[in-house]
């Protein structure tokens, strides 16, 4: 089956079969290598994108569920050659090792941050319990997260 999406602003199409994820169509279709593929159960988190502004894992979601919708990865979140702040601030703090986790965790910590700009530790942990990482201790992505969300209100304070 033909889909058409929009996915990082760009309009684009692709031939799918039916039960193929949309994880596996941003990779092998479209050229979308950042969203990770760990586990393909749900488990890791590693490719979490946005699809209409909610977060979800694309290795469950049907590539024929992306038909017609916005997608988000983690190669729409740099403005150009800039760095988004949550990805300034996880190799700033050390909160990137193997990097096979982090794309999931900067799409997870953008969203938690656009609708929570100073969230508690509480909330933190929370909204992260579904992305996993084998390597930091999250310790470093905890630091990460609040550097980000300290950074992101004063730019928004200076608008
Ligand atoms: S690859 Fe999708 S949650 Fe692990
Ligand atoms: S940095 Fe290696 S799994 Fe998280």
């Amino acid at each position: 089956m033909r889909i058409e999406l929009q996915v990082n602003g760009e309009h684009h199409e692709a031939d799918v079969w039916e039960g193929e994820s949309l994880l596996f169509a941003l990779r092998e279709r479209l050229g979308l290598p950042g969203s990770k593929n760990a586990c393909e159960q749900g488990e890791c988190g590693s490719c979490s994108v946005f699809r209409d502004g909610d977060l979800v894992c694309a290795c469950l979601v049907l590539a024929a569920q992306a038909h017609g919708r916005e997608v988000r990865t983690v190669e729409g979140l740099a403005a150009g050659e800039a760095m988004h702040p949550v990805q300034e601030a996880f190799v700033e703090t050390g909160a990137v090792q193997c990097g096979f986790c982090t794309p999931g965790f900067v799409v997870a910590v953008t969203h938690l941050l656009d609708r929570e700009p100073e969230p508690s530790e509480a909330l933190v942990r929370e909204a992260l319990s579904g992305n996993l990482c084998r390597c930091t201790g999250y310790e470093k992505i905890l630091e990460a997260v609040r550097l980000a969300s300290g950074r992101m209100r004063i730019r928004e304070d200076e608008l």
